[in-house]
């Protein structure tokens, strides 16, 4: 494996590690080589349920929040700017004043132009280029010089939803949603699942219709769910940290409602749509519905034909397609 970015700037001394105390290292994804950092003193903190559990399989300390008085941190760049920022914001918050704080991207997830941002801030140390991306390093200055980077409050949309930066969508409904929110029936069965929440839209309508005993939201991103929690306080609300595509409730579901991701960091993956169409089959009693709403040039028709006996496509505006699925023919070996 090539030497990572970390390990060159340790060697160099760009990053010199304090001799003790916990090292925080901020949105490390599930495969983010950290073998040049001591491992019993790292706390990896990720709020995204299969990145944090492929860590805490490594054997990584894990956390979705950072806690305070660290002896360094390492920030890994995230695709967008803002989270960026506000994780360089949290770890001059959660490390000792002076301790060394590392930014570590790629080039495609904008690490130049963050770079540029942090040095006409705080003085920075040389930045080291390697495998298309950069590190560099800065002794913490303190919370204050970053207060206005600080991204963690939540925002009350018009509607009166709360919403966090993190989450899908946080200036306001998704369009899609909507859509598909529109299309549901007046009725829909005792448990419905919502597979993807987010912030909880689709959940909250679903308990708008008669029949609902339960539903179930399903989220892999914690402050999305947390989110959510805000915004729902209906008692049949059920909610999961959980990765929608290894989700394992105890029964089946009458309905699944879902808005489905198709981004895994900067790509567009349809992939991911394909894996959540997959786990809805799975979940669903055998006379369950899924009714889904996804970006009209997402190839999905093949996938839910290959699983549920009945598709139709139903009337949506024109950058959207929403599809009704019943009868889920998932493999025996699949179900429960
Ligand atoms: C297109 S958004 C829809 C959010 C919400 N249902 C709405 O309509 O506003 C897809 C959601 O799926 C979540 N997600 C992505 N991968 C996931 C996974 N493996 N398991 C569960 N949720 C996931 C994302 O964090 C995001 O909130």
């Amino acid at each position: 494996m090539q030497p990572s970015r970390l390990s060159l700037a340790l060697e160099t001394g760009a990053l010199a590690l304090p001799g003790e105390g916990r090292i925080l290292v901020l949105r490390p994804r599930g495969g983010t080589d950290l073998g040049a950092l001591p491992k019993d003193r790292v706390e990896a903190v990720q709020g995204f349920r299969p990145d944090h559990d492929a860590l805490a399989a490594r054997g990584y300390a894990t956390a979705v929040a950072p806690g305070a008085g660290y002896g360094a941190a390492v920030v890994v760049v995230p695709r967008a700017k803002a989270e960026a920022k506000a994780l360089v914001a949290t770890a001059a918050a959660a490390v000792a004043p002076g301790g060394p704080i590392a930014v570590d991207g790629q080039k495609t997830d904008g690490v130049d132009s963050l770079l540029r941002d942090l040095r006409a801030r705080v003085p920075l140390g040389p930045a080291l280029a390697k495998g298309h991306g950069k590190i560099a390093v800065f002794a913490n200055p303190g919370p204050a010089a970053f207060a206005d980077w600080a991204g963690g409050a939540a925002r009350r949309l018009p509607e009166g939803f709360v919403t966090r930066p993190a989450a899908f969508s946080a200036d306001g409904i998704d369009p899609g949603s909507a859509a598909l929110a529109a299309a549901l029936p007046a009725r829909l069965p005792a448990r419905v699942l919502d597979l993807g929440a987010g912030w909880g839209y689709l959940a909250s309508e679903v308990l708008r219709r008669e029949g609902v005993e339960e539903v179930h939201l399903v989220e892999a991103e914690h402050d999305a769910l947390e989110a959510a929690r805000a915004n729902i306080a209906d008692p049949r609300a059920r909610f999961h940290w959980a990765d929608a595509t290894r989700f394992a409730p105890g029964a089946p579901f009458g309905a699944v409602v879902m808005n489905p991701p198709f981004h895994a960091g900067r790509a567009a993956d349809p992939g991911l749509g394909r894996a959540f169409i997959a786990a809805a089959a799975r979940l669903l009693a055998p006379s369950g519905t899924l009714w889904m709403v996804a970006n009209r040039h997402l190839p999905y028709e093949r996938t839910l034909a290959e699983l549920f006996r009945e598709v139709v496509e139903l009337p949506a505006p024109p950058a959207y397609k929403i599809h009704r699925a019943s009868g889920p023919v998932a493999p025996p070996r699949a179900r429960r």
